[in-house]
């Protein structure tokens, strides 16, 4: 929330808002014609009671009394009519301005390389796309343009009152220098006041986000008391915002009806002397008060709304401030690769995620088609940062690597993409239908493809036990699944893609025996007749590998089979003995 100080009035985020009323230019239009003539319309309702009273109440003329309450009604609903277009179409521009940037925004981050995403906390990015963009639509529909309207009646009622009397203008204006005065110093306070708001609302949201996703940690360790007041204290900090800013409220808003109670005091007190005097008519006193009240309620507003509108600003400069983040990963490549051959080679390449700590360094290695290699090494050895440039969820800094003979820089990125299946090792499941989180919404993928896959697999038995089989919700994260299952779901989801090549970052999480027999099973169906590269953490997976990548802090330092390594007695024999003789399968 640091960048939520927004203290001068930011014209050039204020003009790249505009520039999403161009689609709506109409319904923009529409909006401020209505506005205009609701303004306008002002001063007809006291102009009308001034000559009823004038003329056919001191006159004595009753029917002429009934006509003009008539029309006095009849105007009435007239302007009901045009306020009530006049909301649904500034809420209608509002709206669609929204949309327009909400799709716009999420169209930028889902593009957006991850890097980005390392860095950017998750409750920050969802507050820009869902309520930073919603304080944008309250500045177009309740901020600009109910301001550009009360501004606007203001003026008009205030030139009507000079027009029509100088002296009981001046007696009315007599409390605006006061006014303006109160008005400056509350809008001044609740700006400081809504900014804290905010901010207690950001730690809340934070808080309740991280701790749900952690509730786990909470309750294992006992925590819930402790984690309880730390939430009572943030709710007490929310409260004291919130509170603070109502306070100025409640003060301001008395302290406007004071300023127009005395206001209309003056001008029943000198415009009674005035009717005395027969200096003043009577309408025109009435009018005068009538004027006071048109005049007060916007008085009132501005300030409100004045903060509303700067909050849409500070929003829509932190909104910018995202639109304006270009780490996209360069798609340069212009080459398309229908079906891979699954030829891969590592050429010197060195691999940075920050400056110049390399995570990989000038790593080197061949998998021919078909073939599957292993690679086995220590906790941040490198293993996952190979898997990350070769997708190029990542860009590395030297060396190249070929697919097919060809630099994978000059591939289209989508298209190598559908060529090559990842499985990560934390898989992550959305909370949809088992069927949808293995298409993905491919539309290409029919329900028979999956279902072979499974049986391919061999998922489909416990799939089809489950409640709905194929439809049963897996809930947030495959919170509804065992470790083994999601996991054999991601290896579906790889499956019918039926990739060229297949990268797993095998789970180091230990499974029960059954499990860990169908996820075996299952791998070997994967890399049938697939170029595949395994970070392998099961024996079976790494002895029955065509040939084995050593890492060591990014380097590496050996490769062969399972056998020629054993025999050579270097690294590999050490990690083989502390992972598998000694029975700590977790350390590779
Ligand atoms: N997203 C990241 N941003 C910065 N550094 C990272 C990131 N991921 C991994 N690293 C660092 O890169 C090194 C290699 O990590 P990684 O390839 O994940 O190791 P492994 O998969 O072998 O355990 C580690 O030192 C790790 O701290
Ligand atoms: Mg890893």
């Amino acid at each position: 929330m640091s960048e939520a100080t927004g203290k001068v009035f930011d014209v050039k985020s204020f003009r790249r808002t505009l520039a999403f009323v161009r689609p709506y230019k109409t319904i923009g239009i529409l909006s401020l014609v209505l506005t205009v003539l609701l303004s306008a319309l002002a001063p007809v309702q006291p102009k009308l009671i001034k000559f009823t009273l004038d003329n056919d109440l001191v006159m004595g003329r009753t029917r002429q009394l009934l006509y003009m309450i008539i029309l006095l009604l009849a105007f009435l609903l007239l302007r009901g009519v045009i306020q009530f277009l006049n909301t649904y179409y500034t809420n209608l521009l509002g709206q669609n301005i929204i949309k327009d940037m909400r799709i716009n925004l999420y169209r930028h981050i889902i593009d957006l390389r991850l890097q980005f995403y390392d860095q950017t906390p998750i409750g920050t990015l969802c507050t820009r796309v869902i309520s930073d963009i919603e304080t944008i639509a309250d500045m177009f529909s309740e901020g600009l343009i109910v301001m550009f309207n009360q501004l606007l009646t203001i003026i008009v009622i205030i030139i009507i009152m000079f027009m029509d009397d100088v002296w009981m203008t001046l007696l009315s204006l007599s409390v605006f220098p006061l006014l303006l005065f109160a008005t400056y110093l509350f809008q001044k306070a609740t700006q400081v006041s809504f900014q804290e708001v905010r901010t207690q609302v950001a730690r809340l949201n934070a808080f309740v986000q991280e701790h749900i996703t952690g509730m786990s940690v909470v309750q294992i360790f006992n925590r819930e008391e402790a984690e309880f007041e730390k939430f009572k204290q943030i709710n007490n900090a929310h409260k004291i915002a919130n509170i603070k800013a109502i306070w100025y409220y409640s003060i301001f808003f008395p302290v406007v009806d004071l300023l127009s109670a005395m206001a209309i005091a003056a001008i029943v007190w000198k415009g009674g002397e005035g009717i005395l005097f027969h200096t003043e008519s009577f309408g025109t006193v009435v009018e005068f008060t009538i004027y006071i009240g048109i005049l007060f309620v916007p008085i009132r507003q501005l300030a409100d709304k004045f903060n509303t509108l700067q909050m849409g600003v500070v929003a829509g400069q932190r909104i910018f401030k995202v639109f304006d983040n270009e780490s996209f990963i360069e798609d340069n490549g212009t080459i398309h690769i229908e079906k891979t051959d699954g030829n891969l080679i590592f050429k010197n390449v060195w691999f940075a995620y920050s400056d110049e700590n390399w995570a990989l360094r000038n790593v080197s290695f061949k998998v021919d088609p078909g073939q599957t290699l292993a690679i086995v090494g220590a906790t941040g050895a490198g293993k996952s940062s190979i898997i990350n440039i070769l997708g190029r969820y990542y860009e590395f800094q030297k060396g190249s690597i070929l697919l097919d003979g060809i630099d994978i820089k000059d591939i289209k990125i989508e298209t190598m993409r559908r060529n090559i299946a990842i499985v990560l090792q934390d898989v992550f499941l959305f909370s949809d239908s088992i069927a949808n989180n293995i298409a993905l919404y491919n539309n290409n993928i029919t329900q028979d493809q999956i279902e072979a896959a499974a049986e391919a697999i061999g998922a489909n038995e416990f799939i089809k036990n489950l409640p709905g089989g194929y439809n049963y919700n897996v809930r947030e994260r495959g919170a509804m699944l065992s470790a083994g299952q999601r996991q054999l779901v991601a290896f579906i989801r790889a499956y019918v893609q039926n990739p060229g090549v297949l990268i797993l970052d095998e789970a180091t999480s230990s499974i029960d025996t059954e499990s860990e027999k169908l996820i075996q099973a299952a791998i070997e169906k994967l890399t049938e007749h697939r170029t595949s590269i395994i970070i392998a953490h099961r024996l079976a997976t790494i002895q029955r590998a065509n040939k084995i990548l050593v890492l060591d802090h990014g380097e590496v330092v050996e490769e062969g089979t399972h056998r020629e390594l054993l025999a050579r007695n270097g690294f590999y024999k050490k990690l083989y003995e502390i992972q598998f003789e000694k029975g700590e399968r977790t350390i590779i």
